[in-house]
């Protein structure tokens, strides 16, 4: 099995390109069953979760996959070929997301099939909202072994009031409404980025919404959507693990291919810590000449801090100068880098919900264990500035989300390197 083994204490230096966004691109792939006729995707990262929502395709008998032609560009065709309405246990059980085509089924055959996705490893994530929403739209919505059966010949728009901020939810529902009879309202919506980028698209198909962005989105429904070729954009959770890594090398790293107004949150906490953070129209750069200092970070949706980059900033912040304290509320169960970076020398202590970090001068080198995407990446960051040797196992789950994640460091000076 892969593993990533690095050579801690080389300063990062340079510019790098961000690839496309993972989480847009699964949406816009869950997005073009919803067509008649075929999407290009351009823009499109090589991860595996790409490849999983591919295979999910294929389950449902949609062709679908790398055009031979365009580089880094996926051909979707329309949901007017799905043979078979069900998206199988053991394809949803590897990502999530997968759970995103049973909006765009239900709207498209009236009828989906789709496994629960039940737990991970940063904590239950029940889809309770998914299915809310979709019971508002009309549909009868039956658990039945595992799966989610749902049925909805006419689905009607609706108003829905999510309960807590949902991007998945926010976008599953969303998709099933362009194709309802009617208006439907959704009301304390997810703001991501994601979001925005999946409305836009289907607003090029020929959908009518109105409000992503802002948490009350509406959606007139339509009677067809169109096949279009689309960009995805820059990833914003690479960028920021990408200008982290620049950050704890006490490097100087360019990062170009984003819209920086997406990475606010961020930007403001490395500047809060000490780096000196300049921002062009698609790029950011971030110099950090000594030690960070300790800062209060807390978790939370659009436009607060991801959570998805609470444990690279964590990496950074074992070796500030000063207390960190760190506040996770998006999900129950995400501090499980602590355990790893502590066995690099790393102080911090988890209370509930909040890890309490103490800056300590260095880190050293050591084997750890990759357990979910971005902690993965945390470690990542933390062995670049250790001093010696570190070796990452259980790669494959930071292959799920970081498209060639080695080479993009080394192009910036790390000693790393993947072992086979
Ligand atoms: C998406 C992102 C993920 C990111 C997360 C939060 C994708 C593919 N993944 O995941 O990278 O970390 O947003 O920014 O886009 N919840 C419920 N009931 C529901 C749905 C969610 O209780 O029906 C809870 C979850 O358990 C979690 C919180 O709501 O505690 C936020 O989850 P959500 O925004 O839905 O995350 P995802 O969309 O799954």
């Amino acid at each position: 099995m892969d593993r990533i083994v690095i050579e801690g204490g080389t300063r990062l230096a340079g510019e790098v390109r961000v690839s496309g966004s993972k989480n847009s691109t699964l949406a816009l792939i869950a997005a073009a069953l919803l067509a008649d006729g075929t999407t290009i995707l351009r823009n499109v990262p090589r991860l595996r979760d790409i490849e999983t929502m591919l295979q999910i395709l294929e389950a449902l008998g949609v062709p679908a996959g790398w055009d031979p032609e365009l580089p880094s560009a996926l051909r979707i065709e329309g949901g007017a070929g799905v043979r078979n309405p069900e998206a199988p246990y053991d394809l949803v059980r590897k990502m999530r997301a997968s759970f995103l085509v049973l909006g765009p089924l239900l709207a498209r055959c009236g009828t989906a099939r789709v496994s629960e996705p039940g737990g991970c490893a940063i904590g239950v994530r029940p889809v309770d909202q998914h299915l809310k929403g979709l019971r508002a739209l009309g549909a009868k919505v039956r658990l039945d072994h595992g799966y989610v059966d749902a049925s909805g010949p006419r689905l009607r728009g609706a108003r829905v009031a999510f309960d807590l901020s949902t991007v998945n939810g926010t976008q599953n529902v969303m998709m099933a409404a362009t194709l309802a009879e009617g208006e439907t309202v959704l009301e304390n919506a997810a703001r991501e980025p994601e979001v925005v980028d999946l409305a836009r698209t289907l607003t090029r198909m020929g959908a009518d919404i109105r409000g992503a962005g802002t948490d009350r989105i509406a959606i007139r429904g339509v009677s067809r959507l169109a096949g279009v070729e689309e960009d995805v954009p820059g990833d914003r959770i690479e960028a920021g693990t990408l200008l982290a890594a620049g950050i704890i090398s006490r490097g100087d790293v360019r990062v170009v291919g984003i819209d920086p107004a997406q990475q606010k949150s961020v930007l403001q906490k490395l500047s809060e810590a000490g780096a000196e953070v300049s921002v062009e129209a698609d790029a950011v750069r971030a110099r950090a000449a000594d030690r960070v200092r300790g800062i209060r970070v807390v978790t939370a949706p659009y436009p607060g801090f991801p959570t998805d980059m609470q444990a690279q900033l964590m990496a950074v912040l074992t070796l500030a100068s000063g207390s960190s304290v760190v506040t996770e509320t998006v999900f129950e169960n995400r501090f499980m880098h602590v355990p790893e970076l502590r066995r690099m020398g790393a102080d911090v202590t988890v209370d509930g919900r909040s890890a309490h970090v103490r800056g300590v001068p260095a880190l050293s080198g050591a084997p750890v264990m990759a357990t979910d995407l971005r902690a993965s990446a945390g470690l990542i960051l933390a062995g670049l500035a250790a001093r010696g040797r570190t070796t990452v196992s259980r790669v494959y789950h930071i292959d799920r989300g970081y498209e060639r994640i080695e080479e993009k460091l080394r192009s910036l000076g790390a000693v790393i390197l993947r072992e086979g």
